[in-house]
């Protein structure tokens, strides 16, 4: 298929958000909320409705630059996507109807669309250049590129192939055993992706669970792809063309749970939301921390469980965070210190070395950002120790991190006085419309 080039198919359009947001006041939270389609699902309803033959037709993505770089980069492929209503429509070709891109794909600031869309353009046809931004550009990209160079994949990059811009040159691609050396969703869906477009059996075997869309999806769209423990088999292949209401990111929910959770008088719903299993990790941690939370599952939507969940503000106190919890959670750790820091006792937060190569360093970023809120922090190699004890509004910075700067302003509104939180804009990448939800159920709680 070919296609104009250009920024084709933005997902909905979103708020742009100020650069300081200013939070505080203890005001109690209320109300029901239906937070922005999950990040994950989103950016793998656009490559899938992709790869498939036919036109799919998706409501409910996640609003963020991420997705829309998703969008933005299987345009210049030659997808065509369209809005209609509330819906974005993508025709697909297949594997073989994407084309060689007349320019650099620039996935921002998004980790998933550089390294799942490396997987696509393996076996594909022609040359691609994937870069980011600065923050996309510092992560390790060795992950994909010395499992793709496995599989006979012609993948290279700065630094000895190890930063983007990666260059992606499509190639036959053999099937491989592969055993991650971490458990990381984005490596396994790149895999899972080129193992689709190769001849033979590919494995790919996680050291722990990690977040399981791509399989439950593929699997329910009709893709050659079964699951047998922590291994995600699959052979050559591709879904079906589909219809998806993309339910509630848990992640961007997490924050209002947590709000919820260490703002007297607060009791929030929301509505659906992703409840599965590798994405409410944080549930569980809240509810070992004795937060008043409930959880239930009502449908499903493509072999991912959807539901609503309540949390009441309640005493909190500390827990351990440790193991192969962490990357389930691994997402929400920023907004749990934050409960950590409002909690009684001491909160421990270990084998979580992932966080250092995140949108930010995020275990340097909480270290800083915790000592400014007054609270105890001790930053380790794997994580941090945090002392609860209410802190003191402050002027906080996002590191470039959405996760960070919402985490904070989650801690600050918890807080009689005003705080700032600088760095505000980076919240576009995943929830730009946050503050405008904080606001309405304050406004709510009022
Ligand atoms: C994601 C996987 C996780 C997560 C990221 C989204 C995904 O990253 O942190 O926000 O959609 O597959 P890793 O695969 O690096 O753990």
């Amino acid at each position: 298929m070919t296609g104009e080039q250009g920024p084709r198919g933005a997902a909905v359009d979103a708020p742009d958000a100020p650069d300081v947001l200013t939070v505080g006041g203890a005001r109690p939270l209320v109300g029901r909320l239906r937070v922005p389609g999950d990040k994950s699902i989103s950016h793998r309803s656009l490559i899938f409705a992709a790869i498939a033959e036919g036109s799919s037709r998706i409501t409910g993505l996640a609003t963020g630059a991420d997705v829309r770089a998703t969008a933005r980069v299987l345009g210049q492929l030659g997808v065509d996507i369209r809005a209609d209503r509330a819906a974005l429509v993508v025709d697909g070709s297949g594997f073989s109807g994407l084309s060689e891109p007349e320019d650099v794909l620039d996935c921002e600031n998004s980790g998933t669309t550089m390294r799942v869309m490396a997987g696509v353009l393996a076996g594909g046809a022609g040359l691609s250049i994937l870069t980011g931004d600065p923050s996309l550009r510092s992560r390790p990209m060795d992950r994909i590129v010395v499992p793709l160079r496995s599989m006979g994949a012609t993948v290279d990059g700065r630094a000895g192939g190890t930063r983007a811009p990666l260059s992606v040159r499509g190639a036959p691609l053999q099937a491989v055993r592969y055993v991650l050396p971490v458990a990381s969703a984005q490596v396994k869906t790149c895999l899972v992706l080129a193992g689709l477009q190769s001849g033979g059996v590919t494995e790919v075997v996680s050291p722990a669970p990690s977040r399981d869309h791509t399989e439950r999806m593929l699997a329910a769209l009709g893709a050659p792809v079964s699951v047998d423990g922590l291994c995600v088999r699959t052979t050559a292949g591709a879904p079906r063309a589909f219809e998806m209401d993309v339910p509630g990111d848990p992640s961007s929910a997490a924050f209002f749970a947590v709000a919820a959770a260490i703002t007297p008088g607060s009791d929030v719903v929301i509505e659906s939301m992703s409840c599965n299993p590798t994405r409410i990790g944080f549930v569980h941690v809240l509810e070992r921390m004795g937060a008043d939370v409930e959880l239930k599952t009502t449908g499903e939507v493509c072999g991912e469980p959807v539901g609503e969940l309540r949390v009441r503000a309640g005493a909190l106190h500390g827990t351990t965070i440790a193991g192969d919890e962490v990357p389930n959670v691994i997402d929400e750790i920023p907004v749990l210190a934050v409960a950590a820091a409002f909690a009684d006792g001491v909160t421990d937060i270990r084998d979580a070395s992932e966080l250092v190569v995140k949108e930010s360093n995020r275990i340097g970023a909480l270290h800083t950002e915790l000592t400014r809120l007054g609270v105890g922090v001790e930053p380790r190699a794997d994580g941090l120790v945090v002392r609860g004890g209410r802190g003191a509004a402050a002027e906080f910075e996002s590191h470039g991190d959405h996760r960070v700067a919402m985490a904070m302003a989650v801690g600050a509104n918890a807080l009689p006085a005003q705080s700032v939180v600088h760095g505000w804009r980076a919240v576009q990448s995943s929830y730009p419309e946050f503050g405008r939800d904080l606001e309405r159920l304050a406004g709510d709680g009022a």
